[in-house]
C-alpha cells in the first residue's frame, strides 16, 4: 500500500511546495510509482509541473465537491515518468467553506484517496499555508507529516500550533498518523544563522530531523517558472542532488 505524507507547515515560503514537487520527482526517478496532489488554491505545485492551471476541467476542486472523480483529474507530467499530479487551482479556496457543510467533511480526500492509494509507492500531499479544513484533509488522508523549516529567524514559530494540529487529528480523526519528520530547508552555508537555527531545531523539537539538508540554491527557485522539477530542469545542481538524496533517505526509512 502506498505512503502517504503530508507536507505541511502553516508558514508561507518555507519550502512546502519546492519540497513537494522535488521530492516527488526524485522518488519517481528512483524508480517509485508517485502521485502528488496539490492542495494549496495557489497552484503552485501544479503550475510548477508545467501545467496550465487556469484551464482545467477538473481539478482537486471538483473532486472535493463530487463533480468527477480521482481518476478524472489526476495528470501524467511531461517528461518525469511514473509522476502523476492531482493539480489544484484558485477555485480551491471556495471550497473551504464548501466542505464545511459536508458530512464527514474531514475524510473527503481520504475516501477519493482509497480507490487509488494501491497503484502508488508514495503520495504527496503539498497543503495550504494555513490549519484550514483542507490541511485537516490531507492530515486525515496521511500516514505521517513532514515539516519543512526554513533556516531563517523565527524558524520555529507556529511550529507548537502545528504539532498540536497534528496531535487534534491523531486523537480525534487519524490515530494512525505519525509526524515523519523535519527537513531543513533554504541552508545557507555562509551564514552562522543557518547553523544556528539546525542546531537550535536539534534542541527544541523532539522529532526526528532528516540528515539531508536543502541548500540554497537559485536553480530551485527558477525551475518552476520553466514547469521542470529539478532533475529535469539541471540534473547536476546542488538542488537536485540534495533533493535525490533525500528520495534515498525516505525509501530506505524502516521506522514507520
Ligand atoms: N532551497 C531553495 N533554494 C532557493 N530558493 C528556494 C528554495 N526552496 C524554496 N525556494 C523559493 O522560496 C520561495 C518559497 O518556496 P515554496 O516552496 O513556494 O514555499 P511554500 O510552499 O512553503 O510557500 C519560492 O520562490 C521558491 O522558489
Ligand atoms: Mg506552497
Amino acid at each position: 500500500m502506498g505512503r502517504v505524507i503530508a507536507i505541511a507547515n502553516q508558514k508561507g515560503g518555507v519550502g512546502k511546495t519546492t519540497t513537494s514537487i522535488n521530492l516527488a520527482a526524485c522518488l519517481a526517478e528512483a524508480g517509485k510509482k508517485v502521485l502528488l496532489i496539490d492542495c494549496d488554491p495557489q497552484g503552485n505545485a501544479t503550475s510548477g509541473l508545467g501545467i496550465d492551471k487556469d484551464h482545467l476541467e477538473n481539478t482537486i476542486y471538483e473532486l472535493l465537491v463530487d463533480e468527477c472523480g480521482i481518476r478524472q483529474a489526476m495528470r501524467a507530467v511531461d517528461g518525469a515518468e511514473n509522476l502523476t499530479v492531482l493539480p489544484s487551482n484558485v477555485n480551491l479556496a471556495g471550497a473551504e467553506v464548501e466542505l464545511l457543510e459536508l458530512d464527514e467533511k474531514e475524510y473527503i480526500l481520504r475516501n477519493a484517496v482509497d480507490y487509488i492509494r494501491d497503484d502508488y509507492d508514495y503520495i504527496l500531499i503539498d497543503c495550504p499555508p494555513s490549519l484550514n479544513i483542507l490541511t485537516v484533509n490531507a492530515m486525515t488522508t496521511a500516514d505521517s507529516v513532514l515539516v519543512p523549516i526554513q533556516c531563517e529567524y523565527y524558524a520555529l514559530e507556529g511550529m507548537s500550533q502545528l504539532i498540536h494540529t497534528i496531535e487534534l487529528v491523531q486523537e480525534r480523526l487519524n490515530p494512525d498518523l505519525t509526524m515523519d519528520g523535519v527537513v531543513f530547508t533554504m541552508y545557507d552555508a555562509r551564514t552562522n544563522l543557518s547553523a544556528d537555527v539546525v542546531a537550535s531545531v536539534r534542541e527544541n523539537l523532539n522529532t526526528k530531523i532528516y540528515n539531508t539538508i536543502i541548500p540554497r540554491n537559485i536553480r530551485l527557485a527558477e525551475a518552476p517558472s520553466h514547469g521542470l522539477p529539478i532533475h529535469l530542469y539541471d540534473s547536476r545542481s546542488s538542488g537536485a542532488e540534495s533533493y535525490r538524496n533525500l528520495a534515498r533517505e525516505v525509501i530506505e526509512r524502516k521506522d514507520i
